[in-house]
């Protein structure tokens, strides 16, 4: 059972966690989360101590000291000097909240007004009833268990029952405290064209914050992050990971106080927030969800990998991906028509199966048109119809770039309605030469809709690039009287945009944001795969995936191979180009019309190749193998049946002894036998983990180099790599 409640405790259980939570004196509380453990009766654990200086319940004396107990929801201004969860501003305008226990509803499913991204086919959720009895203000608590992933989802839904008018200013998705947590932080932090990279700081007495005020994710934070041992490695060691289904502004505290109690708080930021509610109304908070592993920072990754692509991303995507052809660093702002039939053309022989038309084919550079979306005439006279039958024609589906929240100054909407725009008041600021849409009011979100729908109704195309090419600044709403609450429901009129339009026209929608600018759980709730950064450069790139890796799966990374004359500066072969898109889900960006037939041939057996390893990219169990980011990167992807993986093995710079590096795999079964690659090796699962192979040795020399049959180079060098397979061998 995934949920027992019992003698004043709700057990919650997934295949190898459990979280004990009790009530205690009126307050709920959390006794213990982590390992699976065989007792509930954890009572001992509870703090005791006296706390100099700490408030505690008048009634109860100093039996219960507010600062000592760990709690899920904590309100603001209640003598629990950590910080909140939620906090108020009631009738009369006092700050603050305390909750207590209240009762329980076990319900089978996610309640149906929950209207945001979630987890899918959640079963089971506790619902635990808080209520601040002097304000008569409520915080549900849900708990939903996703046991095969070892996770636990969390979200709150604030109820105003006072008979007044208050203000949430504050109501995070998640809490979560811990008794004399000795931890690591570890979070992704970057920027445009260098996302994803992974920070590992200790926590120590104070506050660490994690968060975006972009009005989306952001290139420089993401909301994931996780607490694990300070001796966790790769491998081993307890982990705890967490992450938000939201795309808007979040904020992530995680606090160490005097006592050394670390508490997490996360959800929607608290910055420039302030939600009215009604006497009756109520808010959702989006949901947040934690992991817990024992098996080091790649137990986590691979918990959080199964969750998104089993319970995030739309299960029609499950096992299958496109293989693009992109126009955009192919041709920019040149691109035409006849340069896209050629390219389509090219398309059809390397392969590929969808054309996307990118940015380009509503205007000449990037000031002007956003919002018109009406095909560009000098360079695409006859409309987009034929140029869609044309590319069918080639047997290949048709995408289409769209930047659905964005306008430019210099365009009809922009004259029409320009009361549409974001803006608080303020002239605003330009960024990239265009403005935002307010998607925070439904008619702009009912008119952007009409526009796209238009397309999609008339045209066959199966394929959506949503781009978002600026972050909000200026942020407010003509339509709305409380400003606080634009942020969120900008996010929300996004959300239901993204739901009609691949609900009614069941487009598969790429996600992307100048990059990685917005990449995170809620998106990949409709976008099975995101455009994970703007470099394209396989050094950096290869650095940028693992890095994404550590809280993304594989195939939620999009990638395309290039001309790859990157910003690393660095010269890189067509296959090593290629072997970048071994853990990602890929496509091509170049002009395909330039290339010789000796390269159209070597990309259409890349193709046959990756797509050959469709199994490992989106469905795998992904390992980094002693990636030392330095001179190299190799990861294995394990098949769940553990009969096959894939090893791709990635040199990013040289130095003499990695010329014969050993790498011991992992994930395999210890009592198989596998063939490695073409080596003429067969091996037990045991030998190949512990033993290991021997990548230049034994695997690369009798390949030739640069040979795309193989997708395979002489390792050693900067810019090479191998990729090949190791499947188990049946007597
Ligand atoms: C962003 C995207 C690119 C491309 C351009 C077009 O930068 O990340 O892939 O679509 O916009 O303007």
């Amino acid at each position: 059972m995934a949920i027992t409640v019992r003698d004043s405790k709700f057990i919650l259980k997934t295949d190898n966690t459990a979280w004990i939570l009790r009530i205690a004196e009126g307050y709920l509380e959390s006794l213990y989360y982590g390992a699976d453990v065989p007792d509930c009766d954890l009572e001992y654990l509870v703090n005791t101590q006296i706390l100099n200086f700490a408030p505690y319940d008048a009634d109860l004396g100093l039996k219960y000291i507010y600062g000592a107990r760990l709690y899920l929801y904590s309100g603001a201004n209640s003598g629990d000097f950590r910080t909140p969860a939620c906090d108020v501003v009631d009738q009369n305008g006092y700050t603050g909240c305390r909750f207590s226990y209240a009762g329980y509803e076990i319900l089978p499913e996610t309640p149906a007004d929950f209207a945001m991204p979630k987890i899918r086919g959640g079963g089971e959720t506790l619902k635990i009833l808080l209520t601040d009895r002097d304000k008569k203000i409520d915080a549900e608590l849900y708990f939903q268990p996703a046991e095969d992933c070892d996770a636990f989802v969390r979200y709150a839904r604030i109820v105003n029952r006072s008979g007044g008018v208050v203000s949430l200013k504050k109501a995070a998705s998640l809490q979560l405290d811990f008794d004399n947590g000795r931890f690591d932080l570890l979070s992704v932090a970057g920027a445009p064209g260098d996302e994803m990279r992974n920070l590992r700081r200790p926590v120590t007495q104070g506050k660490a914050e994690i968060s975006s005020r972009f009005g989306v994710t952001g290139h420089s934070a993401n909301p994931f992050f996780a607490l694990c041992a300070p001796s966790a490695t790769e491998d081993a060691g307890e982990c705890y990971g967490f992450n938000l289904l939201y795309s808007g502004n979040f904020k992530n505290e995680i606090e160490c106080d005097c006592h050394g109690c670390v508490r997490v708080v996360s959800g929607i930021s608290d910055e420039n927030f302030f939600w009215t509610l009604k006497d009756g109304d109520s808010f959702y908070t989006p949901q947040a969800v934690c992991v817990f592993s024992e098996e080091g920072i790649g137990g986590m990754s691979r918990r959080f990998h199964r969750l998104c692509r089993e319970h995030v991303i739309p299960p029609r995507y499950k096992d299958t991906r496109p293989v693009v052809a992109n126009t955009w660093e192919s041709f920019y702002f040149t691109v035409d028509e006849d340069k896209v039939r050629a390219f389509a053309k090219k398309a059809k022989e390397i392969g590929a199966d969808t054309v996307v038309l990118d940015d380009g084919w509503f205007r000449n550079e990037d000031n002007e048109n956003l919002g018109d979306w009406e095909p560009d005439s000098r360079r695409f006279p006859s409309g987009l119809g034929k140029l869609v039958e044309a590319v069918k024609a080639e047997g290949l589906n048709f995408g289409l770039w769209f930047e659905p929240e964005m306008i430019s100054r210099r365009s009809k909407l922009f004259k029409a309605h320009p009361e549409w725009l974001l803006q608080n008041g303020d002239k605003g600021s330009e960024s990239r030469n265009q403005y935002v849409l307010d998607m925070a009011n439904p008619a702009v979100v009912d008119h952007v809709f009409g526009v796209m729908a238009a397309y999609l109704s008339r045209y066959d195309i199966s394929y959506v690039k949503w781009d978002m090419n600026r972050y909000l600044s200026e942020v407010g709403s003509g339509c709305l009287s409380n400003q606080g609450e634009a942020s969120h429901r900008y996010a929300l009129g996004v959300y239901a945009l993204l739901e009609r339009i691949t609900e009614e026209f069941g487009v598969l929608v790429e996600g992307c944001a100048g990059g990685g600018g917005r990449f995170d759980l809620g998106m990949l709730y409709y976008e099975p795969m995101i455009w994970l950064s703007d470099n394209t450069d396989p050094y950096n790139r290869t650095e940028i995936q693992f890095g994404a890796a550590t809280a993304y799966p594989p195939c939620a990374l999009s990638y395309h191979f290039s001309k790859g004359e990157g910003t690393s500066g660095k010269p890189s072969g067509p296959y090593f180009r290629m072997l970048a898109a071994n853990f990602a889900c890929f496509g091509y960006e170049l002009d395909l019309t330039k290339l010789s037939g000796e390269e159209i041939a070597a990309c259409r057996a890349f193709t046959e190749k990756r797509r050959s390893y469709d199994k490992y990219v989106l469905g795998g169990d992904f390992y980094k193998l002693d990636a030392d980011g330095k001179y190299y990167y190799a990861c294995l992807q394990v098949l769940k049946d553990r009969s096959a993986a894939l090893l791709t093995f990635i040199q990013v710079d040289a130095q003499i002894r990695y010329e014969s590096l050993v790498l011991r795999l992992k994930g395999l079964k210890s009592d198989a036998r596998y063939k490695v690659g073409e080596s003429g090796l067969v091996l037990y699962g045991r030998t190949l983990e512990k033993a290991g192979v021997r990548i230049s040795d034994l695997l690369c020399p009798h390949w030739k180099e640069e040979d795309p049959s193989r997708i395979a180079l002489k390792a050693g060098k900067a810019g090479s790599g191998i990729a090949f397979e190791i499947v188990e061998v049946k007597d």
